[in-house]
Order: C-alpha cells, then structure tokens, then sequence
C-alpha cells in the first residue's frame, strides 16, 4: 500500500459552536484578532456575536470587510496593510468562501512577503502563518478544513489557485445556525459546489481510503438533505446534514485535490465573477460524462450514495445514472444547467479553455485532457 497522509484541523461542530471562537483562538496563544469578514456577515449580526465572545476571552480585535466575492489580488495587498499595521497576531475569518480565501491570502502575505502570484500552484510557502481560526456561514467552499485559497488575478482574469499545507487553518467552527441567514439560491449553489467536492475527490488520482469515506458520506448527505435546506432556511436537520456535508467533502478535497470540474469553473469564475457553486453545478455533470471512462466503478459508488436505483443495470448504465442523479438535483434546486445563461459564449471558449489547462486541479483528474477535450466540454455546456 501507498503511504497516505491526511491532513485536518481540530475541528468544533454542532448549534451553538460560535460560542467556542473567543476561547479557541486564545488557546492558540493571540493577543489581537484579524477579523476578515464581509458586509452581508455583519448585516446578518454574526460578526457582532463572534466579537461579544472575543471579549469575554480578553481579546483585542481588527475588523476588516473591504472585499467583494470572489476575493481579487488588490483586496488581498490592502488587507495585508490592515493586519500589519493594526499589530494582530492572528487571523479569523467569520463567511463563505471568499472571506475565508481572503484571510489565508493576508496570513501568506503578512509572514511570507512579496504578493499572492509568489504562491500560486502546489507547496511553494515556506514560513509559518499566524494562527487561523475559520467560522463558514455557508455549506460549500470546505476551506475552513482545506489546503486551498482561491484567489482572482485581475491583470490574467484567471481564479489563482494556492495549495498548500500552510493554509489549513488551526481551528474550524462549524455552526449550523450560521446557515439560516443565507437565502435560498446561496444555499443551492453552495451546496452544489459541495457536491462538487465530493464527486471530484471520490474519483480522484490522489483519492485515499480515507478520503473516500469522507467524499462517499458527503455525497449521500447532500443527495438527502440539499433540496430540503434550498426549500426552508429554518429546516435546522437539513441545515446541520449540509453543514456536515461541506465539512466532510471539504475533508475529502483537501486531501484528494479536485479535477477537472473546478479547473474549468475557475476561469468562468475568473472572467464573469460569477458564483462559484452556480458554475460547477453547470459544469459538473458534463465533466462526469467525460471523466465516466476514467473510473466506471466509482461513477457507480456515485450514483448509489445518489439514492439511485442501480439494482440489476450494467456497470455503464448504472454509472450513468451518477450524471442523471447530478442534472436532476440542479433542476429541483433552481440552478442554471447552461454556461450561456450565466453569460458564457463561444467567442471565450479558447481562451478559457488555455487557462484551465494550466489549473493545478487538473492534475488529479481521473481522464488526461488536451485542449480540445476541454473545448469540447465547454461547448456542450453552453
Ligand atoms: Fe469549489
């Protein structure tokens, strides 16, 4: 057998774990917090909580929210300024994906110097980052428990992608709570950006027993809990199985890297600013139809932790209920099916498909792709 690592942060999970984020980032040694969060956070009163349990823990703190989604290279230098002249000595991020991609970026920067471009690709930080403490208030992005930051160069139009072992946080809180405040279309695309997770670490180059179990589980927690939580913000069992859900396939992607899927939704994302989840939900399933020669059996795995029912069909028909599980779910959500709905046209192709040729997330695909395999996608996604 292989030698398999895996790596995770202490992780504190449950209604009401927001309480724990004073008590947790002192135990790391902080003297003053480097709060990165944004305005819908704050709007919807979870930064003011998070702050009410930092002083009762005798913390000082710097809140800092001038980002927008999709966190850009400038955002990132000024927010490196902020955190060094405020004299934090460490960072938490209270949000969904951005934010917290935010906050890793700043910690790389503060410690490491020079800018984020330094870093982009696999394992190129070499000093220590202050200590992180996440707080997701969305079921998605996993990066409270990944290796990963993803962060837009505006001078390329490309989404950088960082992977590195520096950038798993020391501590996440995962509040289910923290979900009701997101709206229904939120919480579609995130979770499918979730499920996206899941299905790209499941089959994998870099899968591992270990991963398996967290991507397999996360699938079938989404397939059971994803359209109830779209359908009722207060629906706090489907919001507790989706915020595990996230965790777990940010667990499994973490470790096993993503594929294809996310190379491509990264330059969509890079170009429109669009929503992540939105766009992988698109793409998602068209990926796993090229990717389904890769790995039949795992496609089949796939389909069952969907709720499919595969009994008595062929190896291949069965794997294609995967792809058919996947299209269904996006519909019932809401979601769109077509890169042309969200703004997408064959005048970009090319040139978006260049880019995703250099992802670093292409690199564990379970299928080798040239450009025009990726072209090919595209188009059939338009
Ligand atoms: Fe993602």
């Amino acid at each position: 057998m292989d030698i398999n690592k895996f790596v995770a942060p202490e992780i504190i999970f449950g209604m009401g774990a927001i309480s724990q984020a004073g008590e947790s980032v002192q135990r790391l040694g902080a003297r003053k917090v480097f709060m990165v969060t944004d305005e819908g956070v704050i709007k919807s009163r979870w930064v003011e909580k998070a702050l009410f349990y930092l002083d009762q823990a005798g913390l000082e703190y710097e809140v800092w929210s001038d980002l927008t989604t999709n966190p850009k290279d400038n955002e990132v230098e000024v927010g490196v300024k902020k955190y060094i002249s405020s004299g934090c000595d460490a960072v938490m991020a209270i949000g969904g994906g951005s934010p917290i991609d935010a906050a890793k970026a700043i910690a790389v920067i503060a410690t490491n110097g020079g800018i984020i471009q330094d870093y982009e690709g696999v394992n190129k930080i070499n000093k220590p980052l202050p200590p992180m403490v996440i707080l997701p208030t969305t079921a998605g992005s996993g990066s409270e428990v990944s290796q990963f930051a993803i962060i837009v160069d505006r001078k390329r139009k490309v989404k950088m992608t960082i992977i590195s072992k520096s950038l798993m946080p020391d501590i996440a809180i995962v509040d289910p709570v923290m979900l009701q405040t997101k709206d229904a279309r939120l919480t579609a695309a995130t979770g499918m950006d979730a499920l996206s997770h899941a299905v790209e670490s499941y089959v994998s180059l870099a899968a591992t027993p270990l991963s398996d179990i967290f991507a397999l589980n996360s699938i079938r927690l989404i397939a059971g809990n994803l359209s109830a939580s779209v359908a009722c913000s207060t629906n706090m069992p489907a919001k507790e199985s989706m915020s595990m859900a996230s965790l777990q396939a940010g667990l499994a992607f973490s470790n096993a890297i993503l594929g294809i899927t996310h190379a491509m939704t990264h330059q969509v994302d890079g170009l429109l600013d669009s929503h992540h989840g939105e766009t992988n939900a698109i793409l998602l399933p068209y990926a796993m139809e090229y990717n389904l020669i890769a790995n039949v059996d795992r496609f089949c795995h796939i389909a069952e932790a969907l709720g499919e029912d595969i009994k008595d069909l062929s190896k291949w028909k069965a794997a294609e209920k995967a792809v058919k599980g996947i299209r269904r779910l996006v519909k019932n959500i809401g979601l769109a099916k077509r890169l042309s709905e969200i703004g997408i046209d064959e005048s970009v192709v090319e040139k978006l498909a260049v880019n995703a040729l250099k992802d670093a997330c292409l690199i564990t695909n379970p299928r080798d792709s040239n450009l025009q395999d990726i072209v090919s996608i595209y188009r059939k996604a338009l």
